[in-house]
């Protein structure tokens, strides 16, 4: 069997036309295509403005920078993500507070929250783990209570649903990512979306450097040369070219939903009598947007040694995540105490990502699930 990777981006001729043509015309950035992706996003998620950026990383810094809070205010996030959330907070001179996970969702869990909060709280980054909405009206709850900003990094969730409504309807900024391995692709790229319009202007002006005219209206027979730098914003600009690639990908997003779903839900089946793997939960009032297939494995089981034994089978198994807390950075500048993270630890300890993208056939699941229901436990 070819090595099967744990994601991977969708193509197709459409796209390749789309970006093709934008690369034939005038404006390659910052013209007429980023407005069209962000309007295309907005109407998609139903959500009133929309700020496309260079990386959901970046779009997560300007969206804690936008909320323009006192140096050193604590953030509350979960330390089980991709360190891009919690370095937001550190980038913008904030101090990071994490808080442990839920056992069932691996998302932030809200009483761990509440215990996290002190006089120096301003706002809570949570993220939908795997495609999954946290509990948002619990979070929601405590947000009214103690007067927080929420950002939710949607990174792996354009698309979900929580109570039947569209994710990046709920928090004050939500953010995107668009890198080749999530539901849809810009190459690289990220986007913040809002319903407040105070807060739109200042992100579209923290997208390039501060500066309230961008080129495009600086442009042309009637336009002014002046402009000012309100802010310290830096470039976070996407190009209209992958601009153009967004707005083809977008198109197809529900129907790459549609086929993450089915194989997850046959990944369900196959693996349903599995003694040594936990298949996840789906909470009844979410829609799921299936970014990643994680198992837990069964304590007796030695996951690195399992990830060992995949690899060699050509299955591409991948870790999401290492805490956020463990990395050097973190140990040497914070050093939070692991004890206070029990479920995060323990879950970190079982957990494995199995491939899943839409390209990926049924027969390739089939092939995977074959691999797992044959490994021999001899890694203990
Ligand atoms: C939860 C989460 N937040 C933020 C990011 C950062 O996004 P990007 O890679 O587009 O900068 C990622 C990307 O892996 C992510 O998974």
């Amino acid at each position: 069997m070819e090595f099967i990777p744990y994601g991977m981006h969708w193509i197709d001729e459409d796209d390749i036309n789309e970006v093709t043509n934008v690369l034939r015309s005038n404006w390659i950035t910052t013209g007429p295509k980023i407005k069209e992706f962000e309007d295309a996003l907005c109407e998609y998620i139903g959500c009133k403005y929309c700020v496309a950026v260079n990386s959901g990383t970046s779009a997560l810094d300007i969206a804690v920078q936008s909320l323009d809070l006192p140096a050193g205010s604590e953030i509350i996030t979960t330390p089980f993500t991709f360190v891009a959330t919690s370095n937001a907070i550190i980038y913008n001179a904030h101090k990071p507070v994490f808080a442990d996970i839920c056992r069932d969702t691996f998302n932030i869990d809200p009483e761990d929250i509440r215990r996290k909060i002190t006089k120096n709280t301003k706002a809570i980054i949570y993220v939908d783990y795997a495609g999954q909405p946290c509990d948002i009206k619990e979070i929601k709850e405590i947000a009214d209570e103690f007067d927080l900003y929420l950002i939710e990094d949607a990174c792996h969730a354009i698309g979900a649903e929580y109570e039947n409504k569209k994710i990046g309807t709920f928090a004050d900024l939500t953010i995107f990512s668009f890198h080749p391995v999530k539901h849809i692709t810009t190459g690289e790229g990220g986007a913040v979306v809002t319903d407040n319009k105070e807060l739109y202007e200042k992100l579209s002006i923290l997208r390039t450097h501060g500066i309230d005219r961008n080129t495009m209206d600086r442009f042309g027979p009637d336009a002014s040369w002046a402009y000012d730098m309100k802010y310290l914003g830096r470039n976070y600009r996407i190009t209209d070219f992958q601009a153009a690639l967004g707005i083809s990908q977008l198109k197809k997003l529900d129907g790459f939903i549609e086929k993450r779903r089915e194989l997850a839900l046959w990944y369900n089946e196959l693996l349903n009598d599995t003694w040594f793997v936990k298949l996840p939960t789906v909470k009844s009032n979410v829609r799921h947007a299936w970014h990643i297939f994680t198992v837990l494995l069964e304590d007796s089981i030695n996951r690195d040694h399992f990830f060992k034994y995949m690899k060699a089978s050509s299955v591409g198994v991948n870790v999401h995540y290492i805490p956020a807390y463990s990395h050097s950075y973190y140990i040497d500048k914070f050093n939070f105490d692991k004890n206070e993270f029990s479920v995060t630890e323990d879950i970190f300890k079982r957990i494995i990502t199995l491939p899943l993208y839409p390209k990926m056939v049924k027969n390739k699941i089939e092939y995977v699930v074959e691999m797992i229901k044959g490994y021999k436990n001899e890694g203990k």
